[in-house]
């Protein structure tokens, strides 16, 4: 409260002396550019019609987190990757609170790192579970990249941070990182039992350009890492607010046990929805035999 307080009355300065800002916040796309695909929006009509809006399993209905988890075996080569690795969410922000509150109640979590800037509600996350964020500041001298050097240096001074949270492209300015960079900072947060929250919730729907390969994180496997993907910015549906959580066994089966009375089920209205985008993306981007797996 204080600080939207605070935020407030800086914004009514900056009013006053006619100046401008930008409000930083979590924003809706703009559907003319990111239409929401119209078979999509057919599969949760017929859910409707069909009166698909029973309570789910409390992470989400195993096909469809099957069918995930089948995706992801795809991008990351290999077999990594079962239903109890997934959980449908409410929203991107609802995984954090549950990865947050579960890693505070099973491995004493005291302090995360971010990179800043960043999406502003982890640190109400992080405040709400009273744990402590060190702050990694992108500036404008670096042309707003993270600080892949600073990052570790940050982890190696201080051996409380046993989270770090990584958002690629960074908001708010779509910034890349660079694969090496990238690859640094998940090889120390692996050597030294630290897990790599990463939040890539505008990876498919930022600007591409031929070299995106450099870039692209999503093929990466490892038990560090826990991913959160949600469907708000790339289908346009920041109002569904749905997306699903990647993570191990034991962090998912940790959320199962407590989601029912926390963050609440997924809707299952959306499943189908869910099935649909994640069959269409097997189908373009591994072809009609990765698919017609995928179906099977
Ligand atoms: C980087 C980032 N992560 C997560 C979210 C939250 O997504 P959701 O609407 O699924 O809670 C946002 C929303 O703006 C965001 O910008």
């Amino acid at each position: 409260m204080e600080y939207y307080a605070e935020i407030a009355a800086i914004k009514k300065k900056l009013k006053g002396e006619g100046s401008y800002y930008f409000h930083l916040g979590k924003g809706d796309v703009d559907r003319k550019y990111f239409p929401t695909p119209k078979c999509l929006l057919e599969k949760v009509k017929a859910a409707l019609d069909l009166q698909y809006y029973k309570y789910s399993h409390p992470l989400g209905r195993t096909d469809t987190r099957n069918l995930l988890a089948f995706y992801h075996n795809l991008l990351t080569g290999g077999n990594h990757y079962s239903s109890n690795n997934v959980a449908l969410l409410i929203s991107a922000t609802s995984g954090l609170n549950a990865v947050v509150n579960v890693l505070k109640e099973k491995v004493k979590l005291k302090k995360a790192l971010v990179t800043r800037p960043s999406y502003i509600n982890y640190r109400y996350v992080f405040e709400k579970f009273g744990v402590d964020l060190v702050k990694v500041d992108s500036t404008r001298e670096n042309n707003f990249n993270v600080g892949c050097d600073e990052v570790i240096s940050v982890l190696k001074s201080d051996k409380e941070v046993k989270l770090v949270v990584l958002c690629n492209p960074n908001f708010p300015f779509g910034r890349f990182m660079e694969k090496d960079c990238f690859k640094d900072i998940l090889n120390y947060c692996e050597k030294n039992d630290i897990f790599l929250l990463l939040d890539n919730v505008f990876e498919t729907s930022a600007f591409k350009n031929t070299d995106m390969g450099k870039y692209m994180t999503a093929d990466y496997y490892s038990p560090n890492i826990i991913r959160i993907y949600n469907y708000s910015k790339d289908l346009g549906v920041a109002g569904f607010r749905i997306g699903y959580l990647l993570t191990n066994e034991w962090i998912n089966e940790a959320m199962s046990d407590e989601i029912d009375v926390t963050y609440g089920s997924p809707q299952t209205v959306f499943e189908p929805f869910i099935d649909c985008n994640t069959l269409l993306r097997i189908l373009s981007a591994f072809g009609t035999e990765s698919y017609i797996r995928a179906v099977d």
